[in-house]
């Protein structure tokens, strides 16, 4: 959706394809499917210029000079991923270049594990087109490093391209790329193997920079006078290491990293390569989340029949998409302690609602959330939680209570005002 919308923002004939005719349909009116910042204004802009125009059709990409294939990879049960959609659209593909005159390159942007464009995505297109790959159409890996929530930025302004296949085709793709993006951006040139291994090894990294600095936040909080805030500012201002991805919290989630550590773990194992780095990262995130609770339990006693306020359920702000939230398995604690559990974020609530129903009491704001509260968690690091003051919570709750998941509020603040405060990585003083 927000590569078809970038393109057609800078003035290409973009097709966009998809069975799902009920999202089709939102499209037409100009609405996303799901919340991204700027999303909406380019949507609006281009399909009623009509640049962006959106089809179920599946051959309507056959005059195109790039097809994309941007389907999920979602987690299949042995954390392997499941390349159902990849297949399809590869057939789909195809068959519309059974009878294309001109060169077609497949872009393939989906995230999947190495070998798949070579052995899975080139045997069908072949098939599907009764052609061979270089007479007729091209294929290129090139990987997407796009974040939610900046993911018209990232598309606009990446910070290198990774295109992968076969060197004519990689000139068809650069050539493209740098009349989009201009001259000076970094393009890697490499196989299908290396751009498919560049984009876990690029996630599985920053995954492991989290879980590092969590595996030192929990160090911290058992220390006294310790704070992990501290530790990240001294450790990432080492050029080696860098301030980025430094964050302590309650552990990563969304649609990627941890699909991604999973799939990558899954293949280490069917090439018998160990990835104990990557499997480590994975466990400590496991636990992350219900360190919340614990640090509940400490401040409010025995959590059965209180009231403990969730704000932020996003897996991080700037999105609605709760995929692999921490905020799940922290509610689903609080459900089996028979605490009353009222949450709040300002753009995933409709998704929470449909994975919870009547189990959880849904706040219309912040301060109704924390209306009447004892604890409240701070899940997600949303702007307008970080604008509320101390005098917010102590004037609000039933007991003000705070435990500060995501270390947005100032410790000293926060306790002197007299909240009853802990957070992610901070020890006693
Ligand atoms: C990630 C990659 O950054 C992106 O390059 C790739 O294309 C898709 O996966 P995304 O899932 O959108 O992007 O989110 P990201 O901003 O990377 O955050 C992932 C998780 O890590 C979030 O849950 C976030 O809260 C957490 N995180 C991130 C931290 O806990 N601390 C940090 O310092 C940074």
């Amino acid at each position: 959706m927000v590569t078809a919308v970038c393109f057609a923002k800078r003035g290409y004939e973009v097709v966009g394809v998809d069975p799902d005719s009920r999202r089709i349909e939102l499209i037409r009116n100009a609405k996303a499917p799901f919340f991204e910042p700027s999303l909406d204004v380019y949507l609006k802009e281009t399909v009623e210029n009509g640049r962006l125009k959106v089809t179920s059709d599946s051959v309507a990409n056959a005059g195109s000079d790039f097809a994309y294939i941007t389907v999920g990879t979602p987690s299949a049960d042995d954390g392997s991923i499941d390349l159902t959609y990849i297949r399809n659209a590869a057939a789909a593909i195809g068959k519309s270049l059974r009878k294309r005159e001109g060169y077609q390159v497949i872009v393939l942007k989906s995230t999947v594990i190495p070998g798949t464009a070579r052995n899975v995505v080139k045997p069908i297109l072949e098939e599907q087109s009764g052609k061979e790959l270089g007479r007729g159409f091209g294929l290129c890996s090139n990987p997407e490093f796009l974040r939610e929530g900046n993911a018209v930025y990232d598309s606009e302004s990446p910070d290198r391209i990774v295109i992968g296949g076969q060197v004519d085709d990689i000139e068809r793709l650069e050539m493209f790329y740098r009349e989009f993006y201009g001259q000076s951006h970094h393009v890697i040139k490499t196989t299908y193997e290396n751009a498919e291994l560049t984009k876990y090894a690029n996630n599985s990294f920053l995954a492991m920079k989290v879980s590092f600095i969590n595996m030192i936040a929990n160090l911290c909080q058992k220390t006294t006078g310790g704070d992990v805030e501290d530790v990240a500012k001294g450790i990432g201002l080492d050029k080696r290491i860098g301030s980025l991805f430094l964050m302590a919290g309650l552990g990563w989630g969304g649609s990627c990293f941890p699909k991604d550590l999973k799939a990558i773990a899954a293949y280490g194992k069917t090439i018998n390569v160990k990835t104990t780095l990557i499997d480590a990262a994975i466990s400590v995130n496991d636990e992350q989340p219900l360190k919340a609770v614990e640090m509940a339990e400490k401040l409010s006693g025995d959590l059965r029949g209180k009231r403990v306020a969730i704000l932020g359920l996003a897996f991080k702000p700037n999105t609605d998409d709760i995929r692999e939230a921490v905020s799940i398995p922290i509610i689903r604690k609080l459900l089996t302690t028979k605490a009353k559990v009222a949450v709040y974020d300002p753009a995933a609530m409709p998704n929470i609602r449909a994975l919870f129903r009547d189990e959880l009491q849904y706040a219309e704001t912040a301060m109704d959330c924390i209306n009447r509260a004892d604890c409240c968690i701070i899940a997600t690091e949303w702007d307008e939680f970080k604008k509320m003051l101390p005098s917010i919570f102590i004037q609000n709750m039933k007991r003000p209570v705070v435990v500060d998941g995501r270390r947005i509020y100032d410790p000293l603040t926060f306790i002197e005002a007299g909240v009853i405060f802990s957070a992610i990585g901070l020890g006693e003083t």
